[in-house]
């Protein structure tokens, strides 16, 4: 596919960062990586202005607004979510398309995106709201849970590192070099267990599995083995999640759907916010939920591959 400079003869989407936390670091460097898109600015408040920027930034323009920057396609909103309203204002009044992410669920997200497009319509502008990870990319994951298994319970457990352990039982199993273990209650109220183990190498890691689940410390419970790649990483990582949703009593058949997932949330929001600023161009005035997007959009000019690849 042949790539289009935009007419600064720079390559595809300009997308400015807006405020530089841990976001908006995250999100600069996955723009700065992507061959398909231009870091057009950082925007700081004038009193971070003088902090000094990481060396891969020192061509990157910074300024205290949005207005000072020649043109941009879309600014990722990267304050706290307290903020976001006043800089999405900011931008869409300078005809400057947004995408944010604010940490909000439910009837609070909605008031939001109801506050963002009323702005969008009036100065005729897209902008995307709730796009980061949840908000975001997990919100993706438990509508299609929902879609797929419609009668059913949606179990959400949130594991931060601190509530792993180590079980000596798991570390005795032949093969294992060392384990991680964490237990929660499901929504029928059956206990289960997460049990993380680093493998030796060449190990076959389904009947180390089936060991595990076999002694009698893991057999009355239900126990999920996940191998990682290392342990002592594993307790460093700040987060991790598992969504499962079974189908409920009198449904037809059983089905069971199992996400887990450890990550860095200010990656994974950084990620999907870029993501969707691909989205932009194509967009109407208004504000639009990351649901309201099709996925093929936020691949942009990767689409048609993507297709080939994941389809
Ligand atoms: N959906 C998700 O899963 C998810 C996950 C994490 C975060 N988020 C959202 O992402 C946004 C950024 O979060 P973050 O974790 O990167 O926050 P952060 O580390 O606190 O960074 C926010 C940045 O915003 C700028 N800023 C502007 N006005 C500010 C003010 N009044 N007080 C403090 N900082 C101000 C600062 O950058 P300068 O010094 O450069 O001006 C600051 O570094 C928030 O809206 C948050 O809700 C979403």
């Amino acid at each position: 596919m042949v790539k289009r400079k935009n007419r600064h003869g720079e390559k595809g989407l300009r997308l400015g960062i807006v405020g530089f936390g841990m976001v908006g670091r995250a999100s600069a460097d996955v723009v700065l990586e992507r061959k398909d898109l231009t870091l057009a600015a950082i925007v700081r408040r004038l009193d971070s202005l003088a902090q000094p920027l990481p060396d891969v930034f020192s061509k990157v323009p910074v300024v205290s607004h949005t207005a000072q920057v020649a043109h941009m396609d879309g600014a990722l909103l990267c304050v706290p979510a307290a903020q976001v309203f006043e800089a999405a204002h900011d931008c869409l009044q300078h005809g400057v398309p947004i995408v944010e992410s604010s940490i909000l669920h439910g009837e609070a997200f909605q008031i939001h995106r109801e506050a963002i497009h009323r702005l969008a319509v009036r100065f005729d502008v897209p902008a995307i709201v709730g796009a980061g990870w949840d908000p975001g990319a997990l919100s993706l994951l438990r509508s299609l849970f929902g879609l797929l298994v419609p009668e059913g319970e949606l179990a959400t457990t949130h594991r931060v590192a601190a509530s792993l352990h180590h079980t000596a039982m798991a570390r005795q199993v032949r093969g294992v070099k060392e384990a991680l273990c964490t237990e929660q209650v499901a929504a029928d109220g059956a206990r289960q267990r997460y049990v993380y183990v680093e493998v030796e190498p060449g190990v076959d890691v389904a009947q180390l599995s089936a060991a595990i689940r076999a002694d009698p410390l893991f057999l009355h419970d239900e126990t999920f083995v996940f191998p990682v790649e290392s342990i002592a990483a594993l307790e460093q990582e700040g987060r991790g999640v598992v969504l499962e949703r079974r189908s409920g009593l009198g449904s037809q058949g059983h089905q069971r759907l199992l996400f887990e997932a450890r990550f860095d949330d200010a990656m994974m929001t950084a990620r999907t916010m870029v993501a969707a600023a691909r989205a932009l161009p194509g967009l109407s005035p208004g504000a639009h939920a990351l649901l309201d997007l099709p996925l093929s959009a936020l691949w942009g000019e990767q689409a048609f591959d993507a297709e080939r690849t994941w389809l």
